[in-house]
């Protein structure tokens, strides 16, 4: 293994479900190139194939056709390297916040200690500690989402696969978790690959924007993002920022005049 090589390739990934009304293709022929420790996020319409991408890069879906590599390897079977924040926050019912919170970690046997001091961080961190006791159904939306959230962090994997993590907060919340974010990603050099609907979140994230075309999603094109690390508000009035964004939403058929 070289230094370059990536630590995730999506070569020539197809994918189609076979449903009722017959065959979707939700992916077709995506190839894609993820670096250690970059910040990858992806866009596209409604439907486009972004949750399936993620869960093949996962491995939690064997695509129809094409192969996913994690760091030069076969990547087949899921890994504790990767860890997956669902679009949907999936909490057990019978387990608090904080004890779902602890599942990944538990299931992956981090020692007692780590794990508990792992746990109270994220939840401060998520503005979530008053409630750990609390029971999925006890829990707002948000909530549940920064839940899921803190259930990704705390079982500390060195690949993070976000699919849409903050679509349901607040533009308050969503920003400063943004940040957070971003302050444990770069303090960790963890890899990233982020699905967002909000363009000016995958731009202010992300070292690369791939967007992504409509059902069958195919990458329509992956633009670098030229701001300076580490992000700041102040950014979102930048040229470059904004020139992004308007040129995202125009690829996207979002109105730009
Ligand atoms: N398990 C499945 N069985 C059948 N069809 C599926 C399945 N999962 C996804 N699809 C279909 O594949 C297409 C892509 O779905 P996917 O969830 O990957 O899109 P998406 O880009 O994540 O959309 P959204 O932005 O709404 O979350 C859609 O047409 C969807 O109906
Ligand atoms: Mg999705």
């Amino acid at each position: 293994m070289t230094e370059s090589t990536p630590i995730i390739e999506v070569v020539d990934v197809s994918q189609s479900y076979q449903t009722s009304d017959g065959v979707i293709r939700a992916l077709s022929d995506v190839t894609l190139q993820v670096q250690e420790g970059e910040f990858v996020s992806l866009v596209g319409p409604s439907g486009c194939g972004k949750s399936t991408l993620l869960n093949v890069v996962a491995a939690l879906l064997r695509p129809t056709s094409g192969v996913v590599r994690y760091r030069g390897d076969d990547h087949i079977e899921p890994r504790s390297e990767f860890g997956v924040m669902f679009q949907a926050p999936i909490l057990l019912p019978w387990r608090s916040l904080e004890e779902n919170v602890r599942l990944p970690g538990e299931i992956l046997g981090i020692p007692e200690e780590v794990l508990t001091s792992r746990v109270d961080e994220v939840l401060e961190m998520t503005g979530l500690e008053e409630f750990r006791a609390k029971y999925p159904w006890e829990l707002s939306g948000g909530m549940a989402q920064r839940a899921s959230l803190c259930r990704l962090l705390a079982s500390d994997p060195e690949i993070l696969l976000l699919d849409e993590p903050f679509g349901a907060l607040d533009e308050f919340t969503r920003e400063s978790l943004d940040d957070e974010l971003l302050r444990i990603w770069r303090g960790t050099n963890k890899t990233a690959m982020f699905v967002t609907h909000n363009i000016g979140e995958a731009v202010y994230l992300s070292d690369r924007v791939v967007v992504m075309t409509p059902r069958p999603g195919r990458i329509a094109k992956v633009l670098p993002v030229q701001l300076p690390r580490p992000r700041a508000a102040s950014m979102l009035r930048d040229r470059n920022y904004l020139d992004m964004v308007f040129e995202i939403r125009g690829m996207l058929g979002v109105a730009t005049t």
